[in-house]
């Protein structure tokens, strides 16, 4: 069964659609077998992997109506490991759609446990909320990873997330559990992302990946061509920062299978 990371925080710019191409890319190098479930409406990650988002028929959306045909929506990239599960605008619906739906918090982790045998990782991009859609990533995952801006005020929109975190897995999703908060857009010109760095290291100790994505411009360029970094510029400091940080999650600890058995 797949490892499966969901990519959250309810501001949006943050880094969330980036790091997870990206990530998902660089384990695909590594020939893991990996799927993209991409659930914010605004499907950047779906046209940031090449998907043509205006000729998608089966999408996330139709999955969440129907699970166990959600293997229909999955396409392919241009990397052979990696795959994904595009959206579509008409997502933005499902909120209201699902919200009198039973176990309707339950509808992504379903899609998951059909496709998961198939795939090492599955990797669930969010929209920059923390509605249903949201929750439904948070249950349907293991892992939370927490992309982080380095920026004034991160500190703050973490404690929200974090307290949203607890209560799903409290009342919801017991499994889930903190795989790392990843520092993005990391400036060295710039004092207040050394800062930043020093307050989230500071408070979440080991939580906090070694790996910092610093700000990168090949980053920023990859996904008008519909590709991930990897592809479009492999020597680019981006690009090799989200190599050291798939590596440093293959490697992690709590995520090697004697951690599981406990
Ligand atoms: N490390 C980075 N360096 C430069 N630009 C970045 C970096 N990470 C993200 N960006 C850019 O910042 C914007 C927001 O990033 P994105 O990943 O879409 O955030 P989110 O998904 O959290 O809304 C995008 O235009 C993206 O290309
Ligand atoms: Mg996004």
């Amino acid at each position: 069964m797949a490892q499966t990371i969901v990519l959250a925080n309810q501001k949006g710019g943050v880094g969330k659609t980036t790091t997870t191409v990206n990530l998902a890319a660089s384990l695909a190098a590594m020939e893991r077998r990996v799927l993209v479930i991409d659930c914010d409406p605004q499907a950047n990650a779906s046209s940031g992997l090449g998907v043509n988002v205006g000729e998608v028929r089966n999408s996330v959306y139709q999955a969440l109506f129907d699970p166990r045909e959600a293997n229909r929506g999955i396409v392919g990239t241009d990397m052979e490991y990696l795959k994904i599960l595009p959206s579509t605008p008409d997502l933005v619906g499902a909120e209201i759609e699902l919200s009198e739906e039973k176990d309707r918090e339950f509808i992504l982790r379903a899609i998951v446990e059909q496709v998961g045998k198939d795939y090492d990782y599955i990797l669930i991009d969010c929209p920059p909320s923390l509605g249903l859609i949201t929750i439904n990533a948070l249950c349907a995952a293991t892992w939370l990873l927490v992309p982080l801006q380095c920026e004034y005020y991160a500190m703050e929109g973490i404690a929200q997330l974090m307290k949203t975190y607890s209560l799903v897995k409290e009342r919801l999703n017991p499994r889930l559990e903190i795989l790392g908060i990843l520092l993005t857009m990391f400036d060295k010109r710039n004092k207040l992302s050394f800062m930043v760095e020093r307050e989230v290291r500071d408070h979440f100790g080991e939580l906090v990946f070694t790996t910092a994505i610093p700000r990168n411009v090949r980053l920023s360029e990859a996904p008008s061509h519909g590709l991930p970094a990897i592809l479009y510029d492999i020597r680019s400091l981006g690009t090799q920062s989200y190599i050291a940080l798939a590596q440093e999650i293959i490697e992690h600890r709590r995520l090697q299978p004697q951690a599981q058995v406990k």
